[in-house]
């Protein structure tokens, strides 16, 4: 067999262009699943694209050069039937849908993409062409027949035990609950199961490669059985990428979609980027695409001498009626209906916050209200105005600075380091997001309860020096605690970070802007500069509105 052995580990393919690679750090490389553009996005997709640009936003805050990625799946029958469905040419239907639907709603819920690729962009096509015919050229992939159940809505030849019976006897999709459609099908087919030794040695030498546990499992077991060749060409329609040697073929829409991730980053037409960002750090996947990204996406990398990813990492389904939600059976809520009720950044936060990552989880209209007064209206916005409020009432708008701390102030300061500590392990590691930012609200639950404590309200009605110090140095440290909670919050709610920035004033009082505070020095005590103008700025997250009737049933 042709194949090369490959060391996954090692760095890029050598270069082809001559020019000197320079060997800068590595890009923190991200991407989320590119999504099918057969309908508008949904709660579930804007799921894991927000988790993801939570995740590089704080990298880029610990100061790494980050690349995150994002797109769109344009090709395979899926798409072509909604298009005829519609009476347009698929082509026409995605332009559409991206243009007017998904960007839009990326941009609207402040998703810090650096590139969003299309799988009908030329820089992608010729560059899948190349890698199949790369492959061919190898001999990894040979020409024979195959008949099976296939499911249109996954684009996926299933197993056995990936079926359930419906009820008139017939055979369903496990995950779509939808007949499945015999296809049988002289085509090529990629030699998958050549792999499945080397894959279960990768695993076992990089058991983070696959996360959470579960998921780690479930791939082992599913590879241990042994796996079959991989059909990665269709001859029964033609909207795909046509294969090289063979245009009567067009390439499996999986195969095409996964190669997103090298095509984006410069694979085969630029060098020196692709070596200086692929692999990727964390593939985020919903766990219903694990095996493509855990086992066929490895398969293909090894046997066309790629390095493969860190990590890949799935998170669990939005629920609805105990059933993964999607096009078929959506809540009827799109995300606009939310972030129009509850803001922007709430929502951002909302679904991490409540959801451990990794599992499933429901979106409840009231759950989202009760957290949403309780811990950003009361804790965190409270806090935010009533601070500012007295800066402006005892001292005029200037910050204080702090000349009476004692034990009381050490304290905060003490749990500001191991709130900083666990958020940044739980968050920038452990993709633990509900983990990272209760860390961080702990710490703000704490700075209310200094307040009760030190009831700087009373403290200012003695006007003796030793009073007046004590009231400066109280708010000074709820101002500085503040200063900490908005660059801890900025990768998750960009927006309320940026007014509570600037109604402490820390920007013009020398400390930069928001994005450029580092998560390694944020638990340094002191850095907001007394003398700063603190102005009681714009309400960081407003009462919530009565929901409408029909949308209150969550
Ligand atoms: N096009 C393929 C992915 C190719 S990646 C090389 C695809 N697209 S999809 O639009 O059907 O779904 C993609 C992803 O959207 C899922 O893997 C998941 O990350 C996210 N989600 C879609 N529905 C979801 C839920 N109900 N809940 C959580 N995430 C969901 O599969």
């Amino acid at each position: 067999m042709a194949a090369t052995t490959n060391d996954s580990t090692s760095g890029a393919t050598a270069a082809t262009d001559g020019g000197s690679s320079d060997t800068a750090a590595k890009r923190y490389y991200v991407t989320t699943p590119i999504y099918y553009v057969n309908d508008r996005p949904h709660l579930g997709h804007a799921y894991t694209t927000v988790a993801g640009d939570v995740l590089t936003r704080w990298h880029r805050q610990r100061g790494e050069k980050v690349w995150y990625l994002t797109g769109t799946d344009e090709h395979g029958q899926k798409i072509m039937r909604t298009a005829e469905a519609n009476g347009v040419r698929p082509q026409e239907w995605t332009d559409k849908l991206v243009e007017e639907a998904w960007k839009p709603l990326w941009r609207h819920l402040d998703i810090q993409n650096d590139d969003f690729i299309r799988t009908t962009e030329k820089r992608h096509t010729d560059r899948v062409q190349e890698f199949v015919q790369d492959l061919y050229d190898k001999g990894e992939i040979y020409q024979g027949g195959y008949e099976g159940p296939y499911c249109v809505a996954c684009e996926e030849y299933k197993t056995g035990d990936q079926l359930i019976d419906g009820e008139n006897g017939e055979k369903l999709c496990a995950v779509h609950k939808r007949p499945v459609e015999m296809l049988k099908e002289e085509n090529y087919f990629f030699k998958l199961s050549e792999y499945g030794p080397k894959l279960l040695e990768h695993y076992a030498a990089h058991p983070e490669f696959i996360q959470p546990e579960s998921a780690r499992n479930e791939v082992l077991r599913f590879v241990e059985q042994g796996l079959e060749d991989l059909s990665i060409s269709r001859s029964t329609f033609d909207w795909g990428v046509r294969v090289p040697w063979d245009p009567a073929h067009v390439i499996y829409v999986w195969v095409d979609a996964l190669l997103n991730y090298a095509t984006a980053v410069g694979y085969g037409s630029d060098q020196e980027r692709f070596e200086s960002t692929f692999p990727a750090d964390v593939h985020l996947v919903g766990k219903d695409i694990l095996r493509f990204h855990a086992v066929i996406w490895p398969a293909m990398l090894m046997a066309n001498g790629l390095p493969l990813p860190r990590r890949v990492i799935a998170n669990g389904w939005l629920m609805v009626g105990g059933e993964k939600m999607s096009k078929s059976n959506l809540t009827g809520i799109a995300p606009q209906d939310l972030t129009e009720h509850f803001g922007v950044d709430a929502y951002r936060w909302y679904f991490l916050r409540a959801i451990q990552f990794g599992q499933d989880g429901s979106f409840s209209w009231e759950d989202f209200s009760a957290r949403y007064t309780s811990e950003l209206a009361n804790d965190y916005g409270n806090l935010a105005s009533r601070v500012a409020a007295m800066v402006g009432k005892y001292f005029g708008g200037a910050l204080p600075a702090a000349t009476a701390a004692g034990e009381a102030e050490e304290a905060l300061a003490e749990g500001l380091k191991r709130a900083a500590a666990t958020a940044d392990e739980a968050i920038g590691e452990r993709l633990d997001f509900a983990g990272g930012i209760s860390a961080v609200f702990d710490f703000i639950k704490d700075v209310n309860g200094y307040l009760t404590e030190q009831q700087p309200w009373k403290v200012a009605k003695d006007e003796s020096p030793e009073a007046q110090a004590r009231l400066a140095t109280i708010l000074y440290t709820a101002a500085e605690s503040l200063r900490a909670a908005a660059v801890l919050l900025n990768p998750v709610m960009p927006e309320s970070s940026a007014k509570l920035w600037e109604s402490l004033g820390a920007e013009a009082a020398g400390l930069g802007p928001i994005a450029e505070q580092r998560i390694g020095r944020v638990a340094e005590w002191g850095l907001l500069p007394a003398g700063a103008t603190v102005t009681k700025g714009a309400v960081l997250f407003p009462r919530l509105e009565e929901p409408k009737k029909d949308e209150a049933k969550g």
